[in-house]
């Protein structure tokens, strides 16, 4: 259960009465229950109201706001006010601002300045939250906590001295001796030996390139304190209010710290998803990060804000044309939310954000944007069955954050710089190719099941692999302790273990496999990989196939990189057919017990991902849906009741040919055997009912 009602699909968003006068509060009630709004999220910038100074806290406004929400049966979604400081906090305690790794403590004047280890940040935000959470206890409106508000989009990296000393400690704990550290970090390379924890300052830009497992550690450290920060909250207004559920609204970029830290202490995963509507691929980009989501507790998640047309931090915001928010909305539950939720109620009059969309328009309630809003609200009454049901996926990829940060490098090849607003990956370190990407790898392999229309999970390399047959590693770059022991049983019980060039280089301390890399995937694997070849920008070489294989053409392209590798058990599906490797393998399948791993020592052109993706399929009997282009299909099942959600992603109408029974459209009514057709951006959820 995502709230205590959820027996609706939660349908409202972001609200700040406190940006109008209390006359148009009762306006936005009215136009609340037309669009059937049952949720909003209140409160979350609201310190400097609640705490106008450090003795006083007043909570007039909102209770009243609580109050003609409550009386009108809307819920509320409680932020915590805690990603705004006001500005006497920040101005009394000089430890408030995070610091650039520049060294310049950022200027105050936005939001989300604070540093993340403050500890006069700290102490004020568990006072607000204990406020907050005593004032508001059995009020009838609170339905969810929703704290702070996208932990780390701007300021995801301090360099500050209480960071650095909190640093320390966490290195103390860590290593227990220097010695021990010295070993793991490889300080005698570049005599960079350190004999006391005071010497350990913070890996900001230096003459050339810094120590690796220091950046690793660093950015580990950053990102755990984001999750000490949330359990600073969370751990106050538990035990104050242990029915209501706690939430924290995740901005969608997992690069900044490990979301799988805060897997055990949440009860809702709640997430911001704002695709481009003028990219081209704004739906696979949506669907992987859906994906993630629901994944992270494996249950359904809430979209917390989505753009009721366009945003205002994209160089160009172009709006959502007509039917594409709806389209979008129902694309998002179909991957397993249970909420459709916006940023924001009524657009901004003053402010940052007056250039972006909302619910009701500066235009009004006659406007485009409102009607399709209430209309979508009032329709999501049809659609109530789905909540509480899931995607089931047979297929995992694997995310990896520390393998994400060693191979990520942007800023950290030489030229770029470290900076809060830059992806800020632990490699400031010289590195093989710039053309490398982690994340693009894993989202390319998504990707391709997403054209198959077979579903994923992204899951965490320590998760219990038992429902999946099929398990994907794109970039494995690290390999951590006990991964080759799970791997071996998943594949030897029957599992198909699917990885990539550049797999398994490095151990937990980012110190190099050495006899081959591929590391400890080499009994898995059969393979071991002796050098690489990262190709120039554009380079191409190409995998021709060893024999006839059904189902495979003889000669596919590839590009970015060649692994130069040797098999040991493994057989040789494909080899490249350039460069001083010509003849050596570049793509294997390895029978290990009762399962097979494959290993692909390049990036494939599509049509090879197509084709091995598809016989991968197969073999495992997960079923592959043939659509016409731009028509997408998600399944969520719950309590014995199947929902295939049909989504026209494309600009023309487009007839589907339906798996072979009866159904019944939730929206419509109305029943469908055959074929299927849908309008432009057009939408059906069907239930089988024979
Ligand atoms: C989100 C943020 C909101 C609002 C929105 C605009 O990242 O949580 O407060 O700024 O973006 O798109």
């Amino acid at each position: 259960m995502l709230t205590r009602k959820n027996t609706e699909i939660i349908f409202g968003g972001d609200y700040f009465p406190e940006q109008w006068p209390q006359d148009t509060w009762k306006e936005d009630i009215r136009l609340m229950k037309q669009a059937n709004v049952n949720m909003v999220s209140i409160g979350i910038f609201s310190w400097a109201l609640i705490q106008p100074d450090e003795n006083t806290f007043t909570f007039d406004w909102l209770d009243k706001i609580m109050d003609m929400l409550a009386a009108n049966n809307i819920d509320v979604c409680l932020g915590t006010a805690t990603a705004a400081q006001p500005n006497w906090l920040t101005r009394k305690y000089d430890d408030i601002l995070f610091v650039r790794e520049s060294g310049e403590q950022v200027p105050y004047g936005s939001r989300q300045t604070y540093c993340v280890n403050s500890p006069s940040y700290r102490k004020a935000i568990r006072l607000l939250a204990e406020k907050m959470a005593t004032h508001y206890k059995g009020h009838k409106a609170l339905a969810l906590w929703h704290i702070n508000n996208e932990y780390a989009n701007k300021n995801s990296m301090c360099f500050c001295k209480n960071c650095e000393k909190a640093f320390r400690g966490w290195l103390q704990k860590k290593y227990g001796t220097i010695d021990n550290l010295n070993e793991s970090w490889g300080t005698v390379f570049w005599s960079e030996k350190y004999s006391a924890w005071e010497e350990i300052n913070t890996p900001r830009a230096s003459a050339g390139g810094r120590n690796a497992t220091k950046l690793l550690d660093y950015k580990r450290f950053l990102s755990e304190s984001f999750f000490t920060l949330y359990l600073e909250e969370y751990n106050v207004i538990r035990p104050i209010t242990p029915d209501v559920p706690i939430t924290s609204n995740f901005e969608g970029d997992w690069s900044k710290f490990d979301h799988y830290l805060f897997r055990n202490h949440l009860d809702v995963v709640s997430f911001n998803i704002y695709p481009d509507p003028g990219n081209p691929d704004a739906r696979k980009w949506a669907a992987l990060r859906h994906t993630m989501m629901r994944s992270l507790l494996g249950k359904p998640f809430m979209v917390m804000e989505q753009a009721p047309s366009q945003v205002d931090w994209y160089p160009v915001n172009i709006p959502k044309p007509p039917g594409l928010m709806r389209l979008w909305s129902y694309q998002a539950l179909a991957h397993g939310s249970d909420s459709v939720m916006y940023f924001q109620w009524r657009a901004s009059k003053k402010g940052a954000e007056k250039y972006h969309s909302g619910m009701v328009p500066h235009f009004g309630e006659n406007s485009r944007v409102f009607k399709e809003i209430s209309d979508l609200g009032n329709e999501l009454k049809k659609a109530k069955d789905i909540v509480g049901s899931t995607v089931d996926s047979k297929v995992a990829i694997l995310l990896d954050n520390d393998s994400w940060w060693a191979v990520d490098n942007p800023y950290g090849h030489g030229t770029k710089s470290l900076d809060n607003e830059v992806f800020w990956s632990a490699n400031g370190q010289p590195f093989p190719t710039v053309l490398v990407s982690y994340f693009g790898e894993l989202e390319y392999y998504f990707n391709a099941f997403y054209d198959l229309n077979i579903p994923v999970d992204v899951i965490p390399v320590d998760y219990d692999f038992s429902k999946y047959k099929v398990i994907v590693a794109p970039i494995l770059h690290m390999v951590k302790p006990g991964f080759k022991e799970t791997i071996e049983n998943f594949v030897k019980k029957g599992g198909t273990f699917i990885t990539t060039y550049f797999t398994g280089v490095i151990d937990e301390s980012v110190g190099v496999f050495l006899d081959g890399y591929i590391g400890p995937l080499k009994d898995v694997l059969g393979v071991k990989v002796e050098e690489y070849n990262p190709l120039p920008p554009g380079g191409k070489n190409a995998m021709k196939m060893t024999g006839t294989i059904k189902g495979f053409k003889k000669k596919y392209g590839c590009s970015i990189w060649c692994d130069v590798a040797h098999t040991t058990s493994a057989k040789t599906l494909a080899t490249f057919v350039e460069g001083y490797y010509t003849g050596s393998p570049s793509f294997t399948e390895n029978q290990f017990g009762n399962g097979k791993a494959y290993y692909v020592a390049t990036r494939p052109d599509k049509d090879f991902m197509r084709d091995f993706l598809s016989k991968i399929a197969d073999a495992q009997g997960i079923k592959i849906s043939q659509l016409p282009e731009g028509v997408e299909l998600v399944t969520r099942s719950g309590y014995g009741r199947n929902y295939g959600f049909y989504l026209n992603h494309s600009g023309t109408k487009k007839l589907v040919t339906l798996p072979k029974g009866k159904y019944e459209d939730l929206l419509t009514g109305i029943a469908h055997q055959g074929t299927l057709n849908l309008v432009k951006y057009g939408v059906s959820i069907l239930r089988k009912t024979k």
